[in-house]
Formats: structure tokens, C-alpha cells, sequence
């Protein structure tokens, strides 16, 4: 970690090509991503100009960490993919993906936006509580090996399994979430991720113990999105075990389009 306080280090949007650099290379380290799977700066630079967002965390004048969103369309509306969130792992766990994706939010309203979305692996305790917990992200989509096979040792050589998290940006429940109360829903499932899921994908021996939760919570999710249910909350045991809470998530009291 800096040693510089953590409100010191900035936000901003980037913009130039050695900027987008960086984020190549910040992605290397973030994810060790083979030439086939790594997002050139070229990309970087059109999702700056073509309405999406790039945007920066400064130590001083090194950027450690990036949001990348690219914009998208559907059912007659636009909105923001965010297609990347990182930060160098000497500067996790202070805040800084949270902010990030706050100042994703805040520019998404400022133009306009009411939803932004990302996909997540459902294996990722960590990301589902700052996406579903801490964000007041809902999800209602599962989509098996989304990417196909995926270079990135975090993978561990498992399908690309991805959940939709839709952030609703102005909704009652993110505004909420965002001032750190939850939202009281009926709870009708719990759908868990052992915290021992990390190792397990990272040990060639244990794989299969990965695959196995994969595979049940595929099915599982699957299931309950097919009845009509969302993702509407997410909870961490003192072990770091996880669970996905499902529920009736209601657009109209939202004010989703979607
Ligand atoms: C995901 C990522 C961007 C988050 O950045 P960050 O700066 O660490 O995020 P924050 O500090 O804002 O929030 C992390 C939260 O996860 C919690 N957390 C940390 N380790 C955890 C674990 N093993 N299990 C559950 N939660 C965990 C933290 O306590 C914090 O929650 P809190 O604010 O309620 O305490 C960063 O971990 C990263 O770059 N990961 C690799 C790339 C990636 O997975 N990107 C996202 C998918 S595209």
C-alpha cells in the first residue's frame, strides 16, 4: 500500500495514448492476460471518444488503476458496459474500485444514463459483495462461458462463466446501497460460494472441487432467474464464505426501462 493517505490519490478521466498505455500495461498485471485476450490501447482511446469512459486512479502522477466502459444499446435505449475495473493489488481493499465505479456513476447521470452494466465471475466473492452489496447492483442473467477460453491465471482454467450486474444508477436501491443501507426484501434463496473457491481454482488437484460449485450454481441461478427472481443481495460469513440472496426484484419501483 502508499504510504500516501487514500483520499490522496485522485480520479480522472484519461485521455491520452501513453495514458492508455498504461492501462495495457495495468492490465497485464491485473489479469497476466495472453496477446490474444489483452484490450490494445487503440480500444482504450475509442471508448474515450465514442461515449464510453476511461477513467484513471493517480498515486501522484502514476495511474493505478482504471474503469473502462463502452456504450451500448438495447430495447430502444442507450447505456454503459463497463467492460474493465482494476486496481494494482498494493492499493486494494482501501476504497478505490468502490470510487471508481462511483465516479463511472457520477459522469454516467451527468450525460444522462440510467443504467450501467457489467458481467462478473459468480465465483469472485470479493466482486459480487462490492458489486451486489456494496453498489446495489441486481442480476437476472447468466450467461455459461461467456468469453470462451480465457488466458488469465485468475480463471484457473474454468468456463467463463459471467453474471450480469445491472447497476439501475438513480434507482431507490442504489441510492440506498450507496449510503450504506440495505434494502428489506424477502430473501427466497441463498446460493453459496465457499471461500475456499480461490485455492481450489489456483491447484491443478483441487480443480475439480471449483468446477463442481460452478456447475451447481449455474444450475441454480439459471433456475431461479428462469422463475422470474433476481440476485438482490449478498452476504459474507466471518470464514469469507459468500452467498448470493434471491428475490423479487421490481423494475416499475425502480425506475428501470428494463
Ligand atoms: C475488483 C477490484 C477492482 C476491487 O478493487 P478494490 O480497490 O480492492 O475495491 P474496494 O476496496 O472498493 O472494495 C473491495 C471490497 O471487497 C472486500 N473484500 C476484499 N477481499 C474479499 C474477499 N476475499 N471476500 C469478500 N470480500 C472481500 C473488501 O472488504 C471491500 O468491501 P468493504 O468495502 O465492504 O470492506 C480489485 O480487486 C481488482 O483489480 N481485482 C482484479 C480484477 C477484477 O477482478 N476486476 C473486476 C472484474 S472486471
Amino acid at each position: 500500500m502508499s504510504t500516501r493517505a487514500e483520499d490522496a490519490i485522485e480520479i480522472r478521466p484519461l485521455t491520452t495514448l501513453e495514458q492508455f498505455e498504461r492501462c495495457v500495461v495495468l492490465q497485464l498485471e491485473v489479469w497476466g492476460y495472453s496477446d490474444g485476450d489483452l484490450i490494445p490501447r487503440r480500444v482504450f482511446l475509442v471508448a474515450q471518444r465514442i461515449g464510453g469512459q476511461v477513467l484513471g486512479a493517480f498515486d501522484g502522477e502514476t495511474i493505478i488503476g482504471f474503469a473502462m466502459a463502452l456504450p451500448g444499446y438495447r430495447e430502444g435505449h442507450a447505456y454503459l458496459h463497463s467492460h474493465m475495473l482494476a486496481v494494482l493489488a498494493e492499493y486494494r481493499n482501501a476504497g478505490l474500485g468502490r470510487r471508481l465505479k462511483l465516479a463511472q456513476r457520477e459522469d454516467a447521470i451527468a450525460r444522462g444514463f440510467d443504467l450501467m452494466e457489467w458481467t462478473f465471475d459468480p465465483l469472485e466473492i470479493k466482486n459480487a459483495h462490492l458489486n451486489i452489496a456494496r453498489l446495489g447492483a441486481i442480476v437476472r442473467r447468466y450467461k455459461p462461458d461467456f468469453y470462451g477460453p480465457s488466458s488469465s491465471p485468475l480463471q484457473g482454467g474454468l468456463p467463463t462463466d459471467r453474471l450480469y450486474a445491472e447497476w439501475w444508477l438513480r434507482s431507490p436501491r442504489v441510492t440506498k446501497a450507496l449510503r450504506g443501507e440495505a434494502e428489506t426484501m424477502d430473501v427466497l434463496e441463498r446460493i453459496a460460494v465457499p471461500h475456499s473457491i480461490y485455492e481450489w481454482k489456483q491447484d491443478p488437484e483441487r480443480r475439480d472441487l471449483a468446477r463442481q460449485v460452478q456447475t451447481a450454481n449455474r444450475e441454480a441461478l439459471q433456475a431461479a432467474f428462469d422463475r422470474g427472481l433476481s440476485v438482490v443481495g449478498y452476504e459474507r460469513n466471518a470464514e469469507g464464505d459468500g452467498a448470493f440472496l434471491t428475490g423479487r426484484w421490481k423494475p416499475e419501483e425502480q425506475g428501470a426501462w428494463s
